[in-house]
């Protein structure tokens, strides 16, 4: 038997590769449960240069493969995020979802930090490549908007604040790079596990978790004007996330993660979307280096990646 989580996308020298980027949130606010089951957001994403490449090659049939450090955590089966988006794509425009799929995995799985959104948006662009079918910028973000709240964005990439569920993007300037250093964690969170929790500990609290008893989530000014003018400091000052204290409760151990990135030098400590990630801002390159090695040194994590952002959104390689 073939290994389906190989080491490369073997037999893919003439396909077509896409690099998509992680997330981290910069802003989190989550409103309300609605009656849907989804809560509103006020979601400021950035794109982090920390990659997986999506690589579709031509195939009688449908294939996905897997390859990197995490790749056995990857779901095999029709509830991979990538295998759903090749298989919208191919019934959007009427045909058979015929593609061999690789994904080269380096961002952390079920992590906080969209790697299976960005393996959707990968998918679509790479298999629109592929099959030339052509779809629009409009119709792609639409079934983006269809496989995950977090995938169009990482299909647009560098800043964008989302609305509605998250999936709602309104593009937003950056100026310079922010150094981010990012603590992976043992295991993953699982969304809709975190969203509970947090309108759990909403109830316990006696505020209420529905739509009537959470103000409506609204950006930060601050946050953007840091965002547009470049300012870390002013970032790090307004940085946020409402889905943090339900991270915690769920993975207390975050905490001790959080607090070694903050006594070695980071301007701002949160976790990452619905964690476990843990996201520290640094003020430069040097301070990020010095953080990745405090963290690592700690034991409290299972690794730490230093990287920069904006990133952009799913570009196609040429490879
Ligand atoms: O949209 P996506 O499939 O990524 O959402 C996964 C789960 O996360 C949803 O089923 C829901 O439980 C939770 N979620 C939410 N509110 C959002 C986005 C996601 O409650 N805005």
């Amino acid at each position: 038997m073939r290994d389906e989580r190989g080491t490369g996308p073997q037999g893919a020298a003439d396909g077509l590769t896409v690099r998509v980027p992680a997330k981290v949130n910069v802003q989190l606010a989550v409103g309300g449960l609605r009656p849907d089951g989804f809560h509103g957001l006020a979601n400021v994403f950035l794109a982090v240069g920390l990659h997986d490449e999506v690589t579709a090659s031509p195939y009688e049939g449908f294939r996905l493969t897997v390859s990197g450090t995490d790749a056995e955590h990857v779901p095999l089966d029709e509830s991979n995020l990538a295998t759903r988006a090749a298989r919208l794509l191919a019934a959007h425009h009427g045909r058979e979802p015929h593609v061999r799929l690789h994904i080269a995995k380096d961002i952390p799985v079920a992590g906080g930090m969209a790697g299976g959104s960005a393996d959707a948006a990968g998918a679509l662009l790479a298999c629109d490549a592929l099959w030339g079918t052509r779809t629009s910028r409009d119709e792609l973000l639409a079934l983006c908007a269809e496989l995950g709240s977090d995938v169009p964005f990482a299909l647009v990439g560098g800043a964008a604040l989302g609305q509605g569920r998250g999936e709602l993007l309104t593009p937003l300037e950056t100026g310079g790079t922010f150094h981010w250093v990012f603590a992976l964690a043992d295991g993953g969170l699982s969304t809709p596990e975190v969203y509970r929790e947090c309108d759990r500990l909403r109830e316990a609290s006696g505020t209420g978790a529905g739509i009537d008893s959470v103000p409506e989530p609204r950006p930060s000014e601050r946050l953007l004007d840091a965002l547009r003018t470049g300012d870390a400091a002013e970032l790090a000052a307004s940085v946020s996330n409402d889905l943090q204290a339900a991270a915690l409760s769920l993975r207390p151990s975050l905490a001790d993660t959080l607090k070694t990135g903050t006594a070695a030098g980071a301007s701002a400590a949160l976790v990452s979307g619905s964690g476990p990630t843990c996201a520290f801002l640094a003020a430069d390159a040097a301070s990020a280096a010095a953080i990745a090695s405090a963290l690592e040194e700690s034991g409290h994590c299972r690794a730490a990646r230093t990287t920069t952002a904006p990133a952009p959104g799913a570009t196609l390689t040429g490879k």
